[in-house]
């Protein structure tokens, strides 16, 4: 009887997770149930978000549990169904195949693909959950116009090299960030970028620079670390920044900071704004605040310092955070003096 080979998690990883982390194992070969199918794996996608499974806190997914199989994408030939869905021959694909030989998994969860139109590893690539990402980020988020500048970081990868594309495709100019010269090439050359700078280059920020001339509209983060700092300070006005994955703090959730690990899992938006783009709201403001004011419903507190000497160090006090209210400065010192 065939046994069917897996690797399972182990140890959770601290920080960079170590082969000790994971043991290949046998177990008995899967059957599949009723609903189920039973596939020979052909090929596994792996992808960064299964280090996120990997800690015990889990992430926008829930986390592996020690001696699970390690999760993963696979593709492979159906050898068995009890689905009305899929037949012996057919090709699939599971999103939670796992880093498995072999997997019995409910049809519902699988996804026929067609080998004639790609090849098997295209599915779990462009035509599979890479591209998938790559296009709902960019179309969905990003929303890129004709002629816009859009920089993708891991631009090489699976799925920055398809969102590059795709925005080639709509008309705009990308711009990859890579790590090395080699992917950096590959991205130009093979994905059809019109630049590609490299992230372990020191001087980052000003290759940035000079390959997006007019700023940067939609910026499609891959990787956060140095890529994510060198895009901000480019940010075109009404600027996109897309947050895919940050797989740079993967290994190290807790780094120093706020990080943008929440922003990506809890899906929150930055939006930036300036008072002068909605002046039209004023007379609503005035009319409502006045209410609320005489109403007693708003309070204020004042943090007041006297005479204009003062003002300098209220002010810097204010950017240390040492204020308790509005910083006010009272002149009435300084007046009392001239009279
Ligand atoms: N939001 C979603 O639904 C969704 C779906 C799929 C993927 N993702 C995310 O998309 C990103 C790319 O995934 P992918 O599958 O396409 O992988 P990938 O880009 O094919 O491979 C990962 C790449 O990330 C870069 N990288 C690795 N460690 C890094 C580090 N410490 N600092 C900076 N860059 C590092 C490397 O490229 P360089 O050498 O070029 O830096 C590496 O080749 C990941 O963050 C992933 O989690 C998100």
């Amino acid at each position: 009887m065939r046994a069917n080979r897996q690797v399972v998690l182990v140890a959770r990883p601290r920080g960079l997770p170590r082969p000790e982390d994971f043991r290949l194992t046998q177990a008995p070969m899967p059957h599949p149930a009723e609903g189920e199918v039973l596939m020979r794996h052909d090929w596994l996608g792996l992808a960064p978000a299964a280090r996120l499974r990997m800690d015990e806190a889990g992430s926008y997914s829930a986390p592996m549990a020690l001696g699970d199989v390690v999760y993963g994408q696979a593709i492979g030939t159906v050898l068995q169904s009890r689905h009305p869905g899929f037949a012996p021959g057919d090709m699939a694909m599971a999103m939670r195949g796992g880093w498995q030989c072999f997997s019995a998994l409910p049809g519902g969860d699988l996804n026929k693909i067609d080998p004639k139109l790609a090849p098997p590893p295209a599915w779990l690539g462009p035509l599979g959950t890479s591209g998938l990402a790559a296009y709902i980020g960019l179309l969905a988020h990003g929303r890129p116009r004709a002629g816009e500048t859009v920089a993708v970081s891991a631009a090489a990868g699976a799925v920055g090299s398809v969102v590059g594309q795709i925005a080639r495709i709509l008309g705009c100019r990308v711009v990859g960030i890579a790590g090395g010269e080699d992917k950096c090439r590959a991205a130009v050359d093979e994905f059809g970028f019109d630049a590609c700078v490299d992230h372990r280059d020191p001087a980052l920020a000003q290759a940035l620079a000079r390959a997006c001339p007019d700023g940067i509209d939609v910026a499609f983060e891959n990787a956060g670390g140095p890529s994510r700092d060198a895009v901000w300070p480019l940010m075109a006005r009404g600027g996109r920044i897309v947050v895919c994955g940050l797989i740079a703090e993967y290994n190290a959730p807790e780094t120093a900071g706020p990080g943008w690990y929440r922003l990506l899992t809890q899906r929150l938006t930055i939006r930036g704004y300036i008072t002068s783009d909605h002046l039209d709201l004023r007379p609503d403001f005035e009319r409502d605040m006045a209410r609320w004011w005489s109403e007693g419903r708003i309070r204020m507190r004042e943090d007041v310092s006297h005479g204009l000497a003062t003002a300098p160090a209220a002010f810097i006090g204010m950017l240390q955070g040492r204020n308790r209210g509005k910083v006010l400065v009272s002149l009435a010192p300084d007046h009392a003096q001239a009279a």
